[in-house]
């Protein structure tokens, strides 16, 4: 929970400044976030799975995932369209090869899992990309660089935390995997955070 209000803590500076655009329902898409937050902060999982075949802890995972996935497609593409650096239009393509290549995979997985498989990202999500839509030119490079750079920051401790914790081995396996490139993600988005400063 702390991690998240902390990454949405500069987008919501910037809906403070952009409010007069008629910005509004912050606190409810910022809540439910807080909200999965919670429930995952209250889980523990000694890797039994207690006779299931993944635990809630794997399969709140996966559904985060997917949400991420789709989270980073939206945005991927949002900023190959208003990216005004090279860096940021290519670290959108780059986020939507990758992202819908690992959305394919874990919606397999989810599929034989038998979890459900969400389509859209969470709320806080998909706030997140209404925010920084609202900008262009050298702003928009900064603020989607920026968000870019925090949640892959969160999407590796979130990755690692179901490595250590998870009950289901494809589940944990998807998530190790995942790593590497979340790593290269987070690199090349503070890259272009660092040439549109
Ligand atoms: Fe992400
Ligand atoms: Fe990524």
């Amino acid at each position: 929970m702390f991690r998240r209000a902390c990454r949405l803590l500069p987008l919501l500076a910037a809906a403070v400044i952009l409010s007069v655009f008629g910005f509004a329902s912050l606190s409810s898409a910022n809540n439910q976030g807080q909200e999965r937050d919670g429930a995952n902060n209250a889980q523990t999982c000694d890797k039994s799975c207690h006779d299931r075949r993944f635990s809630a802890w794997d399969e709140q995972w996966l559904m985060m995932s997917i949400e991420g996935d789709l989270f980073e497609i939206q945005g991927g593409k949002l900023a190959q369209e208003k990216g005004r650096l090279q860096a940021v239009k290519d670290l959108g393509a780059t986020l939507v090869r990758d992202h819908s290549k690992s959305l394919q995979d874990a919606t397999k997985l989810a599929e034989k899992l038998g979890i459900a498989v969400p389509h859209e990202p969470s709320p806080s999500q998909q706030w997140e990309l209404r925010v920084v839509a609202q900008f262009s030119g050298r702003e928009f490079d900064r603020w989607y660089s920026d968000l870019e750079v925090q949640d892959h920051k969160q999407d590796i401790t979130e990755a690692q935390d179901e490595v250590d914790k998870g009950c289901n081995d494809e589940v944990r396996r998807d998530a190790k995997d995942e790593i590497p490139t979340l790593r290269e993600h987070l690199k090349l988005a503070q890259a272009a955070l660092d040439s549109a400063r």
